[in-house]
Formats: structure tokens, sequence, C-alpha cells
């Protein structure tokens, strides 16, 4: 497990208040959701739980598979959703995790932006787990997300720590939203991520001086732009890359 999965895990309690935008992500995801009865189906990085609800109001009797690679989220999601399976998966090894499965449904909610590498080799990958009609759906952070912020901290000639080699198409991208938010102060902004478990910083990322850095933040508005991107994919009879 990374530092970065650790974080999600510290947020348990916090991350449901704060996440205003991942539960909208999860919302317009669980309308491109098949109509189905009943599918069979793999969640990837649940988290709390605010996509594996989503799925439940859709398929009352759906069977689910919930994962996380935090195995502390997976127990609270187990405790949380009784009626679903689960166990700790990293996103990237689930084709050889889980090589015998076949799933009607592959779903994800603001997660394949933390996958180490390129996020569509892992996507492709999990599109090779689906059945002969199943759908893999999900929503993720998109390379425009907190442009602001990343270009103020250039400006002083800091770096942000986040990650900026997201795709800039997406495996099976259909739609994307831009949507601005207002955190008042760049203390409103990182608290907003602290508070969410999003706010470690990508492998190789050197700290920057304490002082160069509260100086940068009392220069910042707190108000910046989510990029949120949006992906489907049906069965592909091609060999996983
Ligand atoms: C922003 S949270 C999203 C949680 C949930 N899907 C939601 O809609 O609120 C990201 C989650 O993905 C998990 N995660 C991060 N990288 C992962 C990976 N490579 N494989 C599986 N899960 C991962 C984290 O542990 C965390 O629970």
């Amino acid at each position: 497990m990374t530092e970065a999965h650790e974080a999600f895990g510290r947020a348990i309690a916090t991350y449901d208040d704060a996440a205003e935008i991942q539960k909208h992500s999860a919302h317009q995801l669980s309308l491109a959701f098949p109509n189905r009865e009943n599918p069979v189906s793999l969640e990837l990085g649940s988290g709390t739980g605010l996509m594996t609800n989503e799925f439940f109001r859709a398929y009352d009797n759906g069977q689910l598979l919930v994962t996380d690679a935090n195995p502390s989220l997976v127990a609270h999601c187990s405790q949380k959703f009784k009626r679903a399976a689960s166990m700790t998966l990293l996103a990237e090894e689930a084709l050889d995790r889980l090589p015998s499965c076949s799933f009607d449904l592959i779903f994800s909610n603001m997660v394949f932006q933390w996958v180490s590498g390129d996020p569509n080799i892992a996507i492709a990958r999990l599109q090779s787990l689906l059945a002969p009609d199943g759908v893999l759906v999900y929503a993720t952070i998109g390379h425009r997300n907190f442009h602001r912020w990343r270009a103020h901290l250039k400006q002083h000639g800091l770096e942000s720590g986040m990650r900026e080699d997201l795709p800039e198409v997406w495996l099976g991208q259909y739609h994307e939203e831009i949507i601005p938010r207002d955190y008042g102060s760049a203390r409103g902004f990182l608290d907003m991520l602290k508070r969410t478990g999003a706010h470690t910083s990508r492998e190789g990322y050197l700290k920057h001086h304490m002082r160069a850095f509260k100086h940068a933040c009392d220069q910042y508005d707190g108000s910046d732009e989510w990029h949120v991107v949006y992906g489907m994919l049906h069965a592909s009879h091609a060999p996983a890359p």
C-alpha cells in the first residue's frame, strides 16, 4: 500500500462530508449504468462507498465485488454493504488476481487518476475482465484539474506535487466537465484536499521550502476548476496490453 492509499484510509471520518465533487461524479456515472437485471459487478477503489451506494440504488439485487487498495476501506465497505463481497485489490493487478472472472459491469469513481503508470493501460486490462456484453464505466480526474493552483505555484518557482502525466484523451471517454469552485483561500483549498485524503504528492516530488510555500499560499485566492472525465467501454475481443 502506498502513502496515497494510506491517506485515503485516514480520511474515512471526513471524506463523505468533504467529497462534494466525488458525490456529483458518482451520481452522474450512475446514469450510465446499463439497464440490466442484477448484473455481476466489480467496483474498483470503493473508498467509503459513495459509488457503491449508487450501485445498490440502481440494482436492488446486484451481485457486487467491492475492492480498494486500502484494506481499512474494504473493511469499512463490507460493514456498510453486507450483501457485497469484498477484497483488497490494486486496479493495476486486477487482471492477474481475478483471471477467471467475467463481469457484466465494472465501475470506478475517481480512482484511475491514482493508478501507477498510464491509466489507459490499466483501463484496457480491466476491460478484458468483461463478459461478452459487459460494460465498464468510470469517472476520473482529467489533466486540466486544478490548473490555477498548479500555475500559481509555478509562478512562485514551486511544484504542486500533483500528477502532471494524466492522459489528454482517456480510453472510452464520452463526456467531461469543468467545475469551478471557490474554497476562499489556499488553506480552504488544502483543507478540502486533506479531508478527502487527496493531499499526498506524486512519487519523486521534492518538498518545497516552507517559507516560499507559505508566501505563495498567502497570494492564492482559493478558487480553481475541477476537470472530471467520464468513460465507457464495452467488451473487446482484443488481448489485454
Ligand atoms: C478519491 S477516492 C474515491 C472513492 C470512491 N470511489 C468514491 O466514489 O468516493 C479514491 C479511492 O481509490 C483507492 N485507490 C487509489 N489507488 C488505487 C489503485 N491503484 N487501485 C485500487 N484502489 C485505489 C483509494 O484507496 C481510495 O479509496
